[in-house]
């Protein structure tokens, strides 16, 4: 055996270094196994390298790799593994099909480290962000799909690798949206939002909490959020999210207060609580906030209820335990210069959201349009504000999210990007550098979906096979507007679709058509029914909601007297410009 090794060896091209001397700092860590306990991985951004180390429960091979999807196809992967003798033999391949990936004639992926321990393997490898290679993916800012595998033994060869079987896996991550100052000044101080869910039985639920915020003695400023998950329950908490409410929600009689969504006692009241302060994902970290800047509490205008979503997992069916899991607060009453606001954009959700069934990638979009956002600055008396985060929605069928700002007509660089949104991971990021918004600018939410496996319409709404368009931005200075948006107004619809004359029916209360005649008197929810949908019409359909008339949303809060419009005004109006 040591003869067989020590001829590969001279063919392996490879740099091996001692494990010991080669600690680098981690800023970011995942566990990438859902048990979160064989696979660990840190990383680090340095410029444009990217430095990762995989820490798995393994003596035999270990396997990582960037893909498009989450599946093996496509994806650009390293795998190592050292031997009982200390050497590793590593490699940048690439997988054109389900099976044992090749060799890369080129080997970007760099080796820095390695080493074993007697329980575990570890290989710390490096690469550029960039690379000009079609056998490697380029990592991007946004979701990034990572996927892993290990094998308990060392192949038999250098290059031939045994089939990993079962111990792989894929998931989401974002690589590059590094948290920002994570310093935290001397005086912080902390709340703790917390469950008390006896674990259900059922595989998933979402438990909602209410919390009066407490009184914090005047005004202070939030300058983070993180998790607080009760050790050993790592592996049931998929997200949580904490919301403020567009109505006045009554916090002492809701103060402690849970129910699971879709219970029958769920509060009426708890449906306007929708403006996400904080989301937090598995493998996602906290929320920090720049320097500058603190979300406001305890002053007059602040929220005064907080409502908590987890997503529990339970595929084991444990039942017995009782989760006490949730949301750290810190905060400081050194206050800094600015308050952060938070705003909804895109679209509503409502039944003028339509993607047509058996689309590849459906784009709709929603328009925070000038004249709301200049509104909201003179109110305030600000030129401008400065997003620092964000955050897209969307449901099941959301593939990509883009959040475009136009000035003058001229498209300025996309504010946040998310080529491969995933349905699974959405968290608040903070952008890398602050986007400056003037008064006169657009602010566009585009989302892209795949319905190839629906045969209906799908339309906007709450469940998750209906769809949400989103994007929630973090900014500074604070204003009112809490909701910019606007959605394709009824009547541009039923246009799309050949009408030439429209009417609003008092009967149907809704928009219908007067003429052509075959038409007449149908709503967009019964002609849409009988449509044999083509790649023409779908087509058709997609610009004319593009381009033709929207409605518009431009909201403090719920109550009328709040909003600078009424939420379903008539509006002639179409985007900068649509692509
Ligand atoms: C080996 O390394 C793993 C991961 O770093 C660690 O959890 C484990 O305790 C180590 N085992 C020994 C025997 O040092
Ligand atoms: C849409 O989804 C289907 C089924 O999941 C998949 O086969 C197809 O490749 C997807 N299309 C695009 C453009 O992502
Ligand atoms: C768009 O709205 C304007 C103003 O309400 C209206 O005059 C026009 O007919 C609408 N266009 C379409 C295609 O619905």
């Amino acid at each position: 055996m040591a003869s067989f090794w020590a001829r590969v060896w001279i063919v392996a091209a490879v740099t091996v270094t001692l494990a010991t001397c080669l600690e680098g700092k981690f800023t970011h860590s995942a566990y990438l196994d859902p048990a979160r306990e064989k696979y660990f991985l840190q990383w680090r951004l340095d410029a444009d390298t990217i430095t990762f180390r995989a820490s798995v429960a393994t003596l035999g091979y270990v396997g990582f790799g960037i893909s498009p999807n989450g599946d093996m196809i496509g994806s650009d992967i390293v795998t190592g593994f050292v031997t009982d003798h200390g050497d590793t033999f590593c490699y940048d391949r690439y997988a054109s099909a389900r099976t044992t990936p090749t060799i890369d004639a080129s080997q970007d992926w760099r080796l820095e480290a390695s080493g074993e321990n007697g329980t575990h393997t570890f290989l710390q490898f490096s690469r550029n962000l960039v690379l000009c290679d079609s056998t490697d993916r380029t990592i991007k800012a946004g979701t990034t799909r990572v996927i892993w595998a290990y094998h308990n033994q060392d192949p038999q060869h250098d290059t031939a690798l045994m089939y990993h079987g079962e111990t792989r896996g894929a998931r989401s991550l974002m690589l590059l949206d590094v948290p920002q100052n994570r310093e935290m000044p001397d005086d912080v101080q902390t709340i703790d939002l917390l469950n008390t869910y006896s674990v259900m039985k059922k595989q998933t639920v979402y438990w909602y909490r209410g919390f009066k915020v407490p009184d914090f003695g005047g005004k202070r400023h939030i300058i983070a959020f993180e998790p607080v998950l009760q050790p050993g329950h790592e592996g049931m908490i998929h997200h949580m999210d904490l919301y403020t409410c567009l109505k006045d929600v009554d916090p002492d009689m809701y103060d402690g207060v849970q129910h699971a969504r879709h219970s029958r006692d769920f509060p009426e009241d708890w449906h306007s609580c929708k403006i996400r302060l904080v989301a937090w994902e598995v493998g996602g970290e906290g929320i920090y906030y720049p320097e500058k800047a603190g979300l406001s509490v305890g002053g007059p205008d602040d929220p005064t209820f907080f409502l908590m979503e987890t997503h529990y997992n339970n595929p084991q069916h444990k039942t017995g335990i009782v989760d006490r899991s949730g949301l750290r607060v810190l905060y400081t009453s050194e206050l800094r210069q600015h308050d952060l606001g938070y705003m909804q954009l895109g679209m509503e959700v409502a039944r003028t959201l339509i993607i047509p069934p058996g689309s590849q990638a459906f784009v709709t979009a929603g328009t925070c349009y000038p004249d709301c956002l200049e509104k909201a600055m003179e109110e305030e008396s600000i030129e401008k504000i400065h997003v620092i985060g964000v955050h897209f929605h969307t449901h099941l069928a959301g593939r990509k999210m883009k959040m475009r700002h136009v000035r003058n007509g001229v498209e300025l660089p996309w504010i946040r990007n998310d080529g491969n949104f995933d349905f699974n991971f959405q968290q608040t990021v903070s952008l890398q550098k602050e986007v400056e918004v003037l008064k006169g600018d657009y602010l566009i939410v585009e989302c892209t979906y795949n319905t190839t496996d629906r045969r209906k319409v799908t339309y906007g709404g709450l469940s998750t096979e209906e769809e949400m368009c989103f994007g929630h931005i973090l900014h500074y200075p604070n204003m009112k507007l809490r909701r910019c948006k606007s959605n394709p107004h009824k009547a541009s619809y039923l246009t799309a679709l050949g009408a030439t004359e429209v009417t609003f029916s008092a009967a149907e209360n809704d928009y219908v058509p007067i003429q052509p005649r075959h038409m007449a008197g149908k709503t967009i929810q019964k002609l849409l029914h009988s449509i044999d949908w083509d790649e023409n019409t779908r087509q058709t359909f997609q610009t004319q909601q593009r381009t033709g008339n929207t409605s518009v949303t431009c909201m403090k809060k719920d109550t009328s007297v709040e909003a600078y419009h009424q939420g379903d005004i008539e509006v002639c109006r179409k985007p900068p410009f649509a692509t």
